[in-house]
């Protein structure tokens, strides 16, 4: 199966009138379709660089980096604008790239409608609770129709069960549209019960120090509240667990 995206020992250093920052050294790895890929890693590591450079907004300075599919971005904040209304936040990327069509339009309403925020639609950001806020970005990325999700540890403003809630309607959604997915987190348990595979990063500049293949035995569909009770669950855990901490 072709890779929809591949970097090759990828190298970025940040300049500025202070000095040099390597922020990312020789880093390689792919993500394939279907696929959830966490990045987990000391904080300052270089993480949310590896993402600005997948979704182009910075250059490498050497190596390669392919990308074979429309990505979508999602950062930690959701940057919904509080002078417009949920369905003018959602619609306004579509508008921007001009694509917003009639279809659009049912399909943003149809969004709402099966995400428990159509009630929301006229409201503005400030009316909504945090997690209804994270839906809500979510619908507004999904629109532009990305292939591949990038996930700057967008759970971490929540609290702990509209955590867990949040992070398995968005489980669900992308299985369901076939999607990729990076997930960048600092929570273990959250890597291991949402992707398929995890690697951890060394200090400073970023690099690949050890990947993990998550395997898990489950009687029910896999969600990442279902994974957690797998029985492979705690051992994963110590090995990354083991890995951030040497
Ligand atoms: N625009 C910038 N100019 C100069 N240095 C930067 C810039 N952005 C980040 N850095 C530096 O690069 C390093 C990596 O930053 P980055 O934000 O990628 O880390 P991170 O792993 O996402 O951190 P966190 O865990 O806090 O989210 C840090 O030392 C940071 O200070
Ligand atoms: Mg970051």
């Amino acid at each position: 199966m072709e890779p929809l995206l591949d970097l090759t020992d990828v190298n970025y250093t940040y300049q500025t009138a202070e000095g040099e920052t390597p922020a990312v050294k020789d880093l390689s790895f792919r993500v394939f379709p279907n696929h959830f890929l966490g990045i987990i890693g000391p904080s300052g590591c270089g993480k949310s660089t590896i993402l600005s450079l997948i979704a182009g907004l910075i250059q490498p300075n050497s190596g390669k980096i392919a990308v074979s599919a429309e990505i979508g971005y999602m950062l930690q904040k959701d940057h919904l604008l509080d002078w417009l209304s949920i369905r003018d936040n959602i619609s306004l990327g579509l508008r921007i790239h001009h694509k917003l069509t009639p279809e659009k339009e049912k399909w943003s309403d149809k969004m709402l409608e099966e995400y428990g925020l159509a009630p929301f639609a006229d409201a503005r950001p400030g009316q909504l609770s945090g997690g209804m806020r994270q839906r809500a970005a979510l619908i507004r990325t999904l629109a532009l129709s990305p292939r591949m999700l990038l996930l700057d540890e967008p759970f971490s403003a929540l609290d702990y069960q509209t955590r867990l809630t949040v992070s398995d309607d968005i489980y669900r959604i992308l299985r369901s549209q076939q999607m990729s997915a990076i997930l960048v987190t600092h929570d273990i348990s959250e890597a291991i019960s949402f992707c398929d595979r995890i690697i951890v990063l060394t200090k400073r500049p970023a690099s690949v120090k050890k990947t993990f293949d998550i395997h898990l035995t489950l009687d029910k569909e896999r969600t990442p509240f279902e994974a957690r009770m797998a029985p492979e669950f705690k051992d994963y855990f110590n090995e990354i667990w083991g890995e951030l901490n040497v």
